[in-house]
């Protein structure tokens, strides 16, 4: 029977009586959230000797000292207790001046409040603005975890795919419109986006938040790799075009600027007249995010530009190499990404992405995501992640050559 794991009915001990299995008794949303496509190949090939895991997105450098060490400092100065909801002050103000200095603008220090990683960001995002039985307009291919907290929440993700095109990949403004309904209410956008690469450029943005506008739409911006942008300076935003009144959720993260994925802290940025609401659903979700952690995070803000530029430029390396690497094979299709550290191909024939991934990591020793994790629009592709050092990812780089060759 479905659910128990085995094949009989479950009952109750005492009774004996037969009932439905356990898990049937679930939400439906819970129960039919999907696992992701990534973490598939990941425990196929964990712990194999030798494997070079380009599967996950992150960096292979552990966090920098001057980060640990402040929050080593907060956690052997007693700060273990409940804190402010929203954010210390102080980690809310550092956060509004690295908005300052990085987006060239005003920021208040009342705009930001503190989450469990970018990942609670979109959560409370999402709870804010669609519930149940509304739409979530995402663009595709997408990293999945938007689409499976929309799901989950009750609210149906509504992909609209990105055209691949001899220039890159391309928005289709008039695909985002045809997918509007009285649903709606909100559209995600991912500028550098995980998987492609895909960076909106200003006159996209403008588009998209003249058809929120038009369409009383929220905008939940997720630019968490703004500032991983190859083309000397940071990526375009909507913080470049936006009036304070739009209707704009920007969610981020510590997480990929500054080498902390497992720290799990990030942040939302709203009109500061939003805040206590946002406040409030911290209070009835996580109530906070560890205060030593948040001393961490004011290091990264206030000495982590230098840090962060030496990754910036570690990465535009490798991913010039890799590219360079898979782009004599003749064999793979893709456009160089302008932004974030992933590298989305194309192979030649290559049906089944899925497959694909579980055999280059048999064959080639290298971890892989299958592109099909970023939905239909991404099969037919992998996705790999080169932020990492440079001998071994031109080592993965030439096995994965190989195993083109051979395929
Ligand atoms: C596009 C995008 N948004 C958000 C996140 C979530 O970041 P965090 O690890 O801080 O939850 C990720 C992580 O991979 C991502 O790629």
């Amino acid at each position: 029977m479905r659910g128990c794991g085995i094949d009989i009915a479950c009952s109750v001990p005492e009774t004996g009586a037969v009932t439905m299995p356990l898990i049937d008794n679930l939400r439906a949303e819970a129960r039919l959230a999907p696992t992701s496509g990534i973490e598939a190949v990941m425990d196929y090939g964990r712990g194999r000797s030798g494997l070079i895991p380009l599967w996950a997105g992150e960096g292979d450098l552990p966090t920098p000292d001057f980060i640990n060490a402040a929050a080593m400092r907060g956690l052997a100065g007693g700060e273990t207790f409940y804190t402010w909801q929203a954010g210390i002050p102080e980690l809310r103000e550092s956060l509004a001046a690295y908005h300052r200095r990085h987006f060239g603008r005003e920021f208040s220090a009342d705009e930001f409040i503190v989450t469990i990683g970018g990942m609670q960001a979109i959560v409370l995002s999402l709870l804010a603005t669609c519930g149940a039985g509304d739409e979530a307009i995402y663009l595709t291919p997408a990293w999945p975890n938007f689409a499976g907290a929309a799901a989950v929440g009750g609210t149906k993700p509504v992909a609209v795919p990105l055209r691949s095109s001899d220039n890159g990949w391309v928005c289709d403004i008039d695909a985002i419109e045809a997918a509007v309904t009285p649903r709606t209410k909100a559209i995600f956008v991912n500028t550098p986006a995980n998987p492609t690469g895909w960076t909106a450029d200003r006159e996209t943005l403008q588009a998209i938040l003249d058809l929120s506008r038009r369409h009383g739409l929220w905008i939940i911006a997720d630019e968490i790799y703004a500032l991983f942008h190859f083309g000397g300076r940071r990526a375009p935003s909507f913080v470049d075009i936006m009036v304070p009144e739009d209707r704009i959720l920007f969610v981020n993260t510590f997480s990929k600027n500054w080498a902390m994925t497992g720290w799990r802290i990030g942040w939302l940025r709203a009109h500061p007249s939003l805040a206590r609401t946002f406040e409030n659903l911290i209070q009835y979700s996580t109530s906070g995010v560890a205060q030593f952690l948040q001393r961490g995070a004011i290091a990264a803000l206030d000495e982590g530009d230098g840090f962060l530029a030496s990754q910036v430029e570690r990465a535009q390396a490798a991913r010039d190499l890799v590219c360079r690497i898979l782009g004599d094979t003749g064999r793979v299709r893709f456009s160089v990404p302008p932004g974030a550290f992933y590298l989305f191909f194309a192979v030649d024939g290559l049906a089944d992405s899925r497959k694909a991934a579980f055999e280059i990591v048999d064959k080639a020793n290298v971890g892989l995501a299958p592109g099909s994790a970023f939905g239909e629009a991404g099969e037919g592709y992998l996705r790999l992640c080169f932020h990492r050092r440079l001998d071994q990812l031109e080592e993965a780089a030439n096995r994965i050559a190989d195993w083109i060759g051979k395929t």
